[in-house]
């Protein structure tokens, strides 16, 4: 693109558009022109290492070709009807869903992305089960619409506040600041488990409608709790007639290294939410899937809830063709064999670097939690860092170097498509090495 018509694009950005997140005043972002694989190009030519799929949802990389032909063809036959037609894309895909998610999980919603998926589990496991209040974990996030930042418990909710009724929140597992002071992880999650049952106690239990969960926290920090404390909040909800609702818009679709996050702790929850890898953002496109019994209390009622493009053919073509490329690539795989490899990596940018306290990965998903100090855990940078920005000015030295990393918080996210080979991986981790030099110079003493 010439200079000329770069300044003039961004000169329409800057008085017109309104950033998600951002404080619009001085926001001033690349301007973006093309990617393809795990690269993006700016319009200057610039290339970058895609090491985070876009917002974690690129699984597959940019620019398939399976996924672009299926979405051309869709779109010569029907890129929308009204959602209560039936459409081939619909159909099949949410066949192709049942087929990979586990037991009778096998009732497809579609929505425009997690959030909304999240919403309307809300209120699928409000009428299930006649009951108000929802529980949710302190560390989670589970999007920006009104239910689903009241049900987020990190800082994002606050502005929000005080949103929906009814929401309670619990300390789920974060072994590496164990809420309760252990130091080993089963006793943190056994811990956090006693505690929960306690809140449940004494909450009065026949009053919880659903309890929602990341199976491993995304956003705050890819926790990844403890197997007994996930079998033990199953127990729990089987006790007490709650509804588990596993949240897998991040962790789903072969992000961890198996098709869905929960598969790890050998779980299987009453409802699932997904989105992001689903269409790996071709198109927008999000699920609420139901277990039959879900199908079967609401086959002789409505289920009062949907938008105009709940369902829309072209973002299921999408999902179509990316499921059929998950299979025939092998990214599930790839993403576990390739997550050893890159947590390995990581591991050795700890022994050099001692800003990094933590690394936590599950297949390509993974987090550097920074530290001021190794041996007391201090954080570095904390959640209100509007003054030193640490991971701001992180960020910009890595995209100077060709390379994209959402940081945020003390929390650097490192989430390459699943199709990044070793060698790729070597030469953003090289990017990395570089770029930890910053917090590093930031430590006391
Ligand atoms: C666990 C989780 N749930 C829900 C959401 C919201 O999804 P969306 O932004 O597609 O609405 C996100 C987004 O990052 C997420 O990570």
């Amino acid at each position: 693109m010439n200079k000329d018509k770069i300044a003039e694009i961004k000169q329409w950005d800057a008085e017109h558009v309104i950033y998600p997140w951002k404080t619009q005043g001085w926001y001033r972002p690349i301007l973006m022109e093309r990617a393809e694989g795990i690269h993006m190009h700016d319009a200057e030519g610039k290339r970058y290492i895609d090491f985070c799929s876009g917002l974690l949802n690129i699984n597959i990389g940019h620019g398939n070709k399976h996924v672009l032909d299926a979405m051309k063809a869709q779109m010569d036959k029907l890129c929308y009807v009204a959602s209560v037609f039936a459409t081939e894309p619909k159909a099949k895909l949410a066949r192709m869903i049942s087929e990979v998610t586990p037991g009778d999980l096998d009732y497809v919603f579609f929505t425009n992305a997690g959030a909304e998926a999240v919403e309307n589990a809300i209120k699928a496991v409000r009428w299930f089960t006649g009951r108000q209040k929802i529980y949710s974990n302190w560390r989670g996030y589970h999007g920006a619409t009104s239910g689903a930042i009241t049900l987020t418990g990190d800082p994002r909710r606050i502005p929000c506040e005080p949103g929906i009724p009814g929401a309670g929140k619990f300390f789920g597992p974060y072994c590496y600041r164990c809420p309760f002071g252990y130091k080993d992880e089963k006793s943190c999650g056994i811990q956090c488990l006693e505690t929960l049952k306690t809140q449940i106690m004494l909450e009065g239990p026949k009053t919880i409608a659903g309890i929602f969960m990341e199976p491993i926290v995304g956003t705050n920090g890819i926790i990844i709790p403890p197997v007994e404390f996930m079998k033990g909040v199953r127990k729990l909800c089987d006790e007490h007639g709650i509804l588990l609702v596993m949240d897998e818009v991040m962790a789903g679709w072969g992000r961890s290294g198996t098709w869905f996050g929960f598969e790890h702790f050998g779980i299987v929850p009453d409802i699932i939410t997904a989105a992001k890898g689903l269409t790996s953002g071709y198109v927008q496109l999000g699920v609420m899937i139901w277990s039959k019994k879900l199908w079967d209390f609401f086959k002789d009622k409505p289920f009062i809830s949907g938008l105009t493009y709940y369902g829309h053919a072209l973002a299921c073509a999408a999902g179509v063709a990316n499921l059929e490329v998950y299979k025939s690539e092998g990214l599930i795989e790839k993403s576990r064999i390739n997550g050893d490899y890159l947590n390995n990596k990581l591991w050795s940018l700890y022994e050099r670097h001692p800003s990094i306290g933590d690394v936590r990965c599950k297949g390509l998903w993974a987090c550097l939690e920074l530290v001021a100090d190794r041996k007391t855990r201090e954080p570095l940078a904390g959640y209100a860092d509007a003054k030193r920005n640490v991971m701001g000015e992180f960020t910009k030295r890595l995209l100077e170097m060709g390379l994209w990393a959402f940081a945020k918080w003390d929390y650097i996210f490192l989430a390459p498509p699943l199709i990044i080979t070793p060698e790729q991986i070597d030469e953003a981790v090289a990017i990395l090495d570089k770029a930890l030099e910053y917090p590093d110079s930031l430590l006391k003493g």
